[in-house]
């Protein structure tokens, strides 16, 4: 009886962990590949914006004598590349490999791949959230964030009226709970404006920021004004969603958003 019971249970666990998978996926949430890049369209990459008149508008030429007058590079890349040294085509070498150890996959990728145990119950709860909740809509694809700009605050300072509501997870909708007037109704940044930058123009845009290694990368926002991970979760259900979060909300958002953390990749620099 025993038996049958585990197996039920851990055939129930699997279709929710599948459905789960599959829900992510199919709303653009996507796991970094193994294998996401060579190291040589990266390279290619690299040579682009040194170059590009509206970016650094350098010369490969430049670039080489620059570098070549640093004594630490000199040793660096005599120690990496031997005696062919400091050339423009070991240089973007150099920032490919440092560009690819930036990308991290983490137990999220293992577990959007079909690994069932690599997240936890209270993880697995936190994706259901992100993704039923909304914040999917912006915060989306292998990054989960850095498709999209879009204006913060999105709600509450910027209507006459502002509705709040709860999420209820049994039935994925929301229940209205109150409703202000606001009177100060063209406030374009009830926050601490630290540093003045308002995106462009003034309009409140900004990049939507990617979330992996959210949780090393505090201060948080575009003028690092929000020092806590759990306070951005918060301003983001409020402002940007509407939604009054519980403290068991809060807490499966930020067990899911520190799932997003990321074992360095290894990579072989070979010379090519
Ligand atoms: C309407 C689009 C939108 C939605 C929905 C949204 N976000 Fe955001 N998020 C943004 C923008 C834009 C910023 C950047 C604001 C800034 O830089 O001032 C941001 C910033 C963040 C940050 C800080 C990142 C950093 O590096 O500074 C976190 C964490 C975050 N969002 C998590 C969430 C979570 C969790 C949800 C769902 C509860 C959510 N977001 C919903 C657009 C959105």
């Amino acid at each position: 009886m025993k038996k049958v019971m585990f197996l039920t249970l851990a055939l129930v666990s699997l279709y929710a962990n599948e459905e789960l998978r599959e829900k992510a996926l199919s709303k653009g949430l996507r796991p970094i590949p193994k294998d996401f890049s060579t190291l040589k369209s990266l390279r290619e990459q690299a040579q682009g914006p040194t170059q590009a008149s509206f970016e650094m508008a350098s010369t490969p030429e430049l670039i080489e004598s620059r570098v070549g007058k640093n004594p630490e590079y000199i040793k660096a890349f005599r120690k990496v590349f031997g005696e062919d040294e400091i050339t423009f085509d070991n240089i973007t070498k150099a920032i490919a490999a440092y560009e690819k150890i930036l990308v991290t996959r983490s137990s999220y990728d293992e577990f959007l791949e079909g690994n069932e145990t690599t997240l936890t119950k209270e993880e697995k709860r936190g994706l259901n959230l992100f993704i039923d909740m909304g914040c999917k809509a912006c915060h989306f694809g292998p990054a989960v964030g850095g498709q999209k700009i879009q204006k913060f605050p999105l709600r509450a300072y910027n209507s006459i009226i502002d509705l709040t509501t709860t999420f209820d997870e049994k039935t994925h909708k929301r229940h209205f709970s109150q409703m202000h007037f606001n009177t100060k109704m063209y406030h374009p940044f009830p926050f601490k404006n630290v540093g003045g930058f308002l995106g462009k123009n003034g309009t409140c845009y900004f990049r939507v920021p990617i979330l992996r290694n959210i949780s090393k990368t505090a201060p948080y926002f575009h003028n690092g004004s929000v020092k806590e991970l759990r306070e951005v979760i918060k301003m983001m259900g409020k402002y940007q969603l509407g939604i009054d979060m519980t403290k068991g909300q809060l807490d499966a958002l930020e067990a899911f958003l520190k799932s997003l953390d990321g074992k360095l990749v290894e990579y072989n620099l070979t010379k090519k």
